[in-house]
């Protein structure tokens, strides 16, 4: 049981929940990693944790309403009570700072399209520390259908800030939009980073997953080093309940997130029939 401490607006549609455990200590997680979140009454969904494991305070989720729990999760207020089971799943595999483990010092490119980057926010926090330590690059391309659809603003100007490079670029301009316009694809050739020394992190509708994949293994990437996350339909979140399969995986324990090889990017074409 979690109480909603805090609510903030990302976009219309995007709100990130605050929570913090009604007793006990805040519950650990690996950036990547979702936790069923639920309530009463109404139901359970999967939720990424859009927190990182280094900041101390609430637990965050970040939620997009398109249906009737993500709408119900969306409307709660600070005081309210949420279900929360977890954390579940892979996660982006980042070697910690200061873990006493060599630092991973192959270039990473984060591409994201959305909501996306909610499940990778934890992971780009971890990076970007890397970085700083001497670490690898960060390349954080990052696509919206609009300008008002971007989410986590104060984030991506603190990454950039911090030494990632950070483009944008939107499939539909405003008036007022300077930036670039055109699906995130189009960023990649221009971000600048190593097809033959990077590792790839990319979330969002399966459709740019799979252009953006396709699309770095022709640049020469390997596409073991290529991470993707998986969304199906969870239920049990445990491996028992058989709703979330992707052909002989089942993503709420071998998922969401696993690399673009082989048999995934098979299925992942297949899907296309
Ligand atoms: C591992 C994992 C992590 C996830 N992380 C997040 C997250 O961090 N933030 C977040 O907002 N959502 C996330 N999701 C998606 C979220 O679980 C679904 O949006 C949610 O289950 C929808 O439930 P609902 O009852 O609100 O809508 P439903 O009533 O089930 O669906 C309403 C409408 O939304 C559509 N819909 C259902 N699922 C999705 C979906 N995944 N994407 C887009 N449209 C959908 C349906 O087709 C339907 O038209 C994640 C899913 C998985 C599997
Ligand atoms: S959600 Fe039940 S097996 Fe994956």
């Amino acid at each position: 049981m979690h109480r909603v401490v805090e609510r903030i607006r990302e976009t219309g549609d995007v709100v990130t929940l605050c929570l913090e455990p009604v007793s006990g200590a805040r519950l650990d997680f690996l950036p990547g990693q979702f936790n069923m979140l639920s309530v009463f009454g109404v139901g359970e969904v999967a939720i990424s944790v859009s927190g990182a494991p280094r900041d101390a305070g609430p637990l965050r989720h970040t939620v997009r309403d398109v249906g009737a729990v993500t709408h119900a999760l969306s409307e709660s207020a600070a005081g309210d009570l949420i279900g929360v089971r977890g954390p579940f799943g892979s996660d982006w595999q980042i070697t910690p700072v200061n873990a006493g483990v060599a630092m991973e010092t192959r270039d990473v490119v984060v591409v994201a399209g959305g909501i996306g980057l909610a499940p990778l926010r934890g992971a780009v926090h971890e990076l970007v520390a890397a970085q700083r330590e001497g670490g690898g690059r960060v390349f954080l391309l990052v696509g919206a259908r609009e300008p008002s659809q971007i989410v986590f603003n104060d984030d991506l100007e603190a990454w950039a800030r911090d030494g990632a490079k950070v483009m944008v670029s939107v499939d539909r301009a405003t008036t007022k939009w300077q930036g670039r316009v055109g699906l995130v694809t189009t960023l990649l050739g221009d971000a600048g980073f190593d097809p033959s020394n990077v590792r790839a992190m990319l979330c969002g509708p399966e459709i740019m997953m799979r252009f953006t994949a396709r699309a770095l293994v022709d640049m020469g990437v390997d596409p073991e080093a290529i991470l993707v996350s998986l969304e199906r339909n969870m239920q049990c979140g445990l491996g028992w309940c058989g709703h979330c399969q992707f052909g002989p995986l089942l993503l709420c324990r071998d998922g969401p997130i696993v690399a673009y090889a082989g048999l995934v990017s098979r299925l992942l074409s297949e899907r296309e029939r």
